[in-house]
Formats: C-alpha cells, sequence, structure tokens
C-alpha cells in the first residue's frame, strides 16, 4: 500500500513538474515573441489577429474558398508602402515592392533563399521532395555546383537546337485542335497546353516520350498537380497536416511525390546504363543531372538523392509555370479583339504558311513577345521569391534589422499603379521596345543569381505554340466562364480557358 502511495506521489510530482515545465517554456516563448514584436513593430504593417498567431487566421481566411492571398498582399501593399510586416509565431516577414531594395537584394548572392519556404520544401509532408535541386538549394557552394553544371543544357546554342522538338510537338497540339475544330468540340486550352509543356519538358529534358495528348491515363499531370497543391498548403499552413481530416489527402500527395522520384530513379538509370554501355545519348538535362552526381565510380546514396531533387525540380518548375503563362495569353486574346488581330497579322507577316518555325522567325515576333510579356505581369504563374537578410538594412528609411525573411512579389508589383498605369489593363505596348523600361518592378522571372534558368527555353517554346496556333486557328472563348485566377502555388486560370476553334478562314457557322 505504502509503495503504491509512493508511486502515485511520484506521479503526480512528475506531472505537476511537467506542467511547470511546459508553462515555463510557454512563458519563455512568449517573452522571445514580445522581443521580436518590439525589435519588429517599428516597421508598419496591418494590425496582428492574435499576439502568438500574428497574421495567420487574416491569411487562412483569404486562401479559403479559392481565393488569391496575392491580391490581400496588393492591398497590403497599397496601404503600408514599399515594406511592410507580417507576423506568425515567432517569425516576421517583410513584404517588399521598394524597386531599390529588389535590386540590392535579388541582384546580390549575399542574400540567401529564406529557410521558411524553401528548406520546408526539402520535403513535402515528410516525404522527400525538392531536396537540395536547384529551386530549393540554400547553400551558395552547393546551388553554384549545380548551376554551373546545368548552365549548358539552358546555352542559346542548345536551345537553338531544341527548336525542333518545340515545333514537333506543337504540332501534336494542332493536330488535336484541327481534330477538335472538324468536330467542333470546345477545347480545354488549359488542359491541352498543360500536355503539351508536359510532352516538351519530357522529351527535351530527358529523352522521353509520353504523347500526352493522346495518352488520357498518364498519371503524369494528375502527380504534379497533386504536388502543387499539398505544396501550398505545406507552405502556408503548419497546421494542415496535424488535422486528420486532411490526412488522406496528404496520403495521396505523399505517393504521387514517390512516384515522380520513382519514375526519376528509373529514367535516370536507364540513361546511366545508355552511357556506361557507350550508347550517343543527348546532351539534355538529365544528362547534366548525371554529371552532378561526381564520379561515375563512387555515386553515393546522397548524390542519387540530389539527382532525384533535380529531376522532380525540373520536371515541376519547367511545365506548369509555362502551361499557365499560354492558358493566361489564349483567355487574354480572346477577350480582346484588337490585340488579337494584331498579333495574328505579325505572325502572317513574319511566317506565313511556313510549318516549321525557325529560331530567327522567334526573334522577329516582337509584338508576340509583348503579348507574353503583359501577360506575365498580370499573371506570374511563378508569382515571387523571397530571401533571408542576414545583416541590418534600410528600406526607404525605415531600419530593418537582421535577421528576417524578405518576401518579393512580383503579382503585386506587377499591379500597382505606381508602378504601372491604369494596372489591370492588358496592354502589351507597356513593352514596347521605345517604352520605358520597367525600374525593379517586373520580375516575373526573379532576378539577379537565383533567376530561373528556364526562361528562354520557356518563352522560345510559348512562342512557338502561340505562334503556330495563332497562324492555324481562329477561337474564342466560350461564353459564361470565370476569367478569375487560382492560387494553386503556381498562378492559373480558374476555368479551363474553354474555347471554340475553328481552321482559319473557315466561316463562323461553318
Ligand atoms: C513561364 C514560365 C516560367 C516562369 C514564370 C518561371 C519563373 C521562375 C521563378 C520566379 C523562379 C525563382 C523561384 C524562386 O526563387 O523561388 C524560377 C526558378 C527556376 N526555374 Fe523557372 N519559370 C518558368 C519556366 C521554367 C522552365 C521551362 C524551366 C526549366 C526547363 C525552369 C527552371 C527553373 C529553375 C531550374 C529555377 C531555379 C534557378 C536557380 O535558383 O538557380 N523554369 N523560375
Amino acid at each position: 500500500m505504502a509503495l503504491f502511495h509512493l508511486t502515485a506521489d511520484w506521479i503526480c510530482y512528475f506531472f505537476i513538474s511537467l506542467l511547470c515545465l511546459i508553462f515555463i517554456v510557454f512563458l519563455c516563448f512568449c517573452l522571445y515573441i514580445k522581443y521580436i514584436h518590439l525589435k519588429y513593430d517599428h516597421i508598419p504593417g496591418p494590425p496582428r489577429d492574435s499576439f502568438l498567431f500574428g497574421h495567420s487566421s487574416t491569411m487562412l481566411r483569404e486562401m479559403s474558398n479559392g481565393r488569391v492571398i496575392h491580391n490581400k498582399f496588393l492591398e497590403w501593399s497599397q496601404t503600408y508602402g514599399p515594406v511592410y510586416r507580417l507576423n506568425v509565431l515567432h517569425t516576421v516577414t517583410l513584404f517588399v515592392t521598394c524597386p531599390d531594395t529588389i535590386k540590392e537584394v535579388l541582384m546580390s548572392p549575399k542574400y540567401p533563399k529564406n529557410d521558411l519556404v524553401y528548406k520546408r520544401l526539402f520535403n513535402l509532408f515528410g516525404q522527400r521532395f525538392f531536396g537540395d535541386g536547384l529551386v530549393t538549394a540554400r547553400d551558395h557552394d552547393l546551388w553554384y555546383k549545380q548551376r554551373r553544371i546545368m548552365d549548358p543544357a539552358f546555352s542559346s546554342l542548345y536551345l537553338q537546337g531544341l527548336m525542333g522538338t518545340f515545333n514537333e510537338r506543337a504540332e501534336k497540339l494542332m493536330d488535336k485542335l484541327g481534330e477538335m475544330a472538324d468536330t467542333h468540340t470546345a477545347a480545354n486550352m488549359h488542359h491541352l497546353l498543360n500536355c503539351v509543356t508536359l510532352d516538351v519538358i519530357t522529351k527535351v529534358a530527358f529523352g522521353v516520350d509520353l504523347d500526352l495528348l493522346n495518352d488520357s491515363d498518364s498519371p503524369f499531370p494528375k502527380a504534379i498537380e497533386m504536388c502543387l497543391k499539398g505544396m501550398i498548403h505545406y507552405v502556408r499552413d503548419i497546421t494542415f497536416e496535424f488535422n486528420p481530416k486532411n490526412w488522406k489527402y496528404i496520403n495521396k500527395v505523399r505517393e504521387s511525390v514517390k512516384m515522380l522520384r520513382t519514375t526519376g530513379r528509373k529514367w535516370i538509370n536507364e540513361r546511366k546504363r545508355a552511357v556506361q554501355n557507350g550508347e550517343n545519348v543527348p546532351k539534355d538535362i538529365l544528362t547534366q543531372i548525371l554529371k552532378t552526381a561526381g564520379s561515375e565510380e563512387n555515386i553515393q546514396n546522397d548524390d542519387e538523392e540530389l539527382m532525384l531533387d533535380n529531376f522532380v525540380t525540373f520536371f515541376i518548375a519547367g511545365q506548369e509555370t509555362t502551361a499557365n503563362q499560354l492558358a493566361f495569353a489564349v483567355m487574354e486574346l480572346g477577350r480582346l479583339p484588337e490585340i488579337l488581330a494584331k498579333v495574328k497579322q505579325e505572325v502572317d507577316d513574319v511566317i506565313g504558311m511556313k510549318q516549321e518555325i525557325s529560331f530567327d522567325d522567334l526573334g522577329k515576333m516582337t509584338y508576340l513577345s509583348q503579348v507574353l510579356k503583359e501577360t506575365l505581369r498580370l499573371y506570374p504563374t511563378a508569382p515571387g521569391t523571397s530571401r533571408y537578410i542576414p545583416k541590418d538594412l534600410n528600406i526607404n528609411g525605415i531600419h530593418i534589422p537582421a535577421g528576417v525573411a524578405c518576401m518579393f512579389n512580383s503579382y503585386v508589383s506587377g499591379r500597382m499603379d505606381m508602378f504601372f498605369e491604369d494596372p489591370l489593363k492588358f496592354d502589351p505596348e507597356r513593352f514596347h521596345h521605345n517604352a520605358a523600361k520597367p525600374y525593379y518592378c517586373y520580375y516575373p522571372f526573379a532576378l539577379g543569381p537565383r533567376s530561373c534558368l528556364g526562361q528562354n527555353f520557356a518563352q522560345m517554346e510559348a512562342k512557338v505554340v502561340m505562334a503556330k496556333l495563332l497562324q492555324r486557328f481562329d477561337f474564342s472563348l466560350v461564353p459564361g466562364q470565370s476569367f478569375d485566377i487560382m492560387d494553386t502555388g503556381t498562378l492559373r486560370p480558374k476555368s479551363g480557358v474553354m474555347c471554340n476553334i475553328r481552321h482559319r478562314g473557315q466561316n463562323t457557322t461553318g
């Protein structure tokens, strides 16, 4: 009996001590939050929803029901000026639209990518995802080594050699659209453009033919979609994975990541075998990825994982963004007949009836470039980037103590009337070569050393697809669809951009 009492007393003491300890830790954490508030509260910002969770409930509310959080960021930028602050727990993130700071921070290698976003994307719900690949690598040396290795696959000379593939894949889309025009079937342009860009990246980057326009059973588009949607929950809502009602969904996201990495392992091994057998392999992205693993004989597990990180990175970064840009461009052209007529005229003047578009032709279609640039101003499909500020900084006269993350949001900058007159108007003339160049307020591909490696690749591909579309077809938007934006990490049109397609010259009723 005495032993029972003694044990009960000990258990009691243990729990009381544990509760005290938890209370003390919580108190220390609150004091730390208070210290952070005192340190950064001189920077303007909206009122916090709560001491502990800062602005997170407003942000979660803004993200619910498919709303675009970037509109709230825009509203706050307009209210609080070129730098404003948001708090969540003990972290502070600054939202910056000051062009001089954008220039200083993004153009310099001294400001690494911040952990809050990029370290988190190492895994997706516990499954290794982007890892230390090119987009997420935070260590400068590790990133620089990979970037140097990947650069040759994006050199101007190498890209010119890809014109054949761009033409060939775009031609498959034209065949599909031709069938739809013949059968008077409305085309879900977003879906079709997604298939083309995925076909292009798998062919060009990994040497694999998917032919997604004719294979609707392929698991890849769905897997990419799951990863992107999962990514946004994972990065923006730290409580998401602890809610049992989300567990089934989270498992599906994990399965999608696993499927991409398993595919990567298979394709990498096939390529390795081809290299070992002395076969002639293309100098494509996959060949460059193999080089990131160091010497052939001494491939460690870490190297293998790094190759898969880059495989997933290129699979995802190299596809959605371009497809969404194209879909937004079709959407805007469908709404603006004068701009559509002008860009069609240019395409007719430059390529006429020619089937194979050359690299030189691309340079001559300057108005089409303007249309694509303007599309990314209003709809930057990868809407921003962020950096860690390791040393004190001054933004527009406001002292910024070191230790915060800065977000640079091209959706916000691109829609501010202090940078672009009548910002919601789609006007390609803003990018005419005689117009004033936007000063660090337009950066859909980010800027500086960590800017998009695939920028030229993406714009060449986009131009080939658009030029062929405009050359061959008249299209009109199916009435009654939404022109809203959907935020799935990347920005995409909410509707599928449904279009009625006709062969050019065919009359409307025909
Ligand atoms: C319209 C199409 C595209 C847009 C708008 C876009 C935009 C961006 C942006 C904003 C970043 C910076 C991301 C960040 O800092 O978090 C980025 C990075 C990157 N993008 Fe793209 N991208 C596009 C197409 C592509 C394509 C087609 C590829 C590859 C074939 C690609 C490969 C990459 C890579 C590897 C990085 C990381 C670069 C580094 O940190 O060294 N992107 N892209």
